[in-house]
């Protein structure tokens, strides 16, 4: 299917949700300014970016990653207490690159926004797909909430229009039942409140702005609050509003943050399979 824009790479559309392979471009070499706006272009035009048969190192991705904004750095830490490289690996292999045994409670695998838990939260996250497993699977989900928000009927709208949700780290980790947070990581991480229905910056589309950083709307009873947030969330993830990626080796895909929702499916055998990706976070803005 034909982009309605004109490019300087082949592009095409891979769903109807949002996505778009592009071919023939090397991410490894420095952008011009040209290029960089053709890419921001199509960034907003598909929101997932596919960039096929990539080979570029972390450091490549890194000055890549750079030109589109501020990079984040991690909460996260090792199991040695560090915290992660700003490229980081997203992987099933342990510390010493085996597969691991059973999957831990992570977050990944809930359908999220990244650091939606910040008060500047992310523009963009960059993957670098850099071993796969052999068995296939190891898919990544995204969920359209603009379109989620579109099909809300004017009721729903007008009951929303105003609501704001806290998000912090602390609620992250309770909703996929992960160790709590230390002290020190929930002062440096505090609660956050940003509104449910979220306007894209850049074009000035409405979309829901939910994920399982989320803890409650603000002013509304727990029960109340939960059955909403359940609602919306089953709303903007059903399937006429995903896109399932299956990736290939080489993928380096960039999306929009800011209207996406996406998790990681566990769809793979993750006991034996390697999967390693390479991992960067661009900081956008503050949400309205
Ligand atoms: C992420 C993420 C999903 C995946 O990197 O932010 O959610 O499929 N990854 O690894
Ligand atoms: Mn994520």
């Amino acid at each position: 299917m034909a982009s309605v824009q004109a490019y300087p790479f082949r592009i095409s559309r891979i769903s109807d949700v949002g996505g778009a392979e592009i071919f023939g471009v090397d991410l490894s070499q420095p952008l011009d300014a040209a290029m960089k706006d053709a890419i921001m272009r199509a960034f907003l035009e598909f929101h997932i970016l596919v960039f096929r048969d990539q080979e570029l190192t972390k450091d490549a991705q890194y000055k890549f990653s750079e030109n589109f904004g501020e990079m984040e750095h991690h909460v996260g830490r090792l199991p040695n207490g560090k915290p992660y490289s700003i490229v980081h690996t997203v992987t099933n292999l342990d510390a010493d690159g085996n597969p691991i045994k059973s999957l831990k409670a992570e977050g990944n695998y809930f359908w999220h926004t990244d650091k939606s838990y910040h008060a500047v939260p992310s523009l963009t996250t960059m993957l670098h797909a850099v071993e796969l497993p052999e068995s296939g699977g190891g898919d990544t989900q995204f969920a359209n909430t603009k379109r989620g928000y579109d099909a809300l009927s004017d009721t729903m709208k007008t009951r929303i229009a105003d609501m704001k949700v806290e998000h912090s780290w602390e609620a992250s980790r309770r909703n996929v039942g992960a160790p709590p947070p230390n002290a020190a990581q929930i002062s440096e991480r505090p609660p956050v409140v940003h509104p449910i229905v979220r306007t894209h910056p850049d074009t000035g589309d409405k979309t829901l702005y939910l994920g399982h950083h989320m803890s409650h709307i603000v002013g509304l009873d727990k029960d109340e609050s939960d059955a909403l947030l359940e609602e919306l969330s089953d709303h903007t993830t059903q399937d006429e509003f995903v896109y399932t990626h299956q990736w290939r080796t080489g993928d380096y895909v960039m999306w929009d943050n800011r209207l996406l929702l996406h998790r990681a499916m566990p769809n793979y055998k993750f006991s034996k399979d390697r999967r390693l990706l390479h991992r960067t976070v661009v900081i956008g803005t503050a949400p309205y």
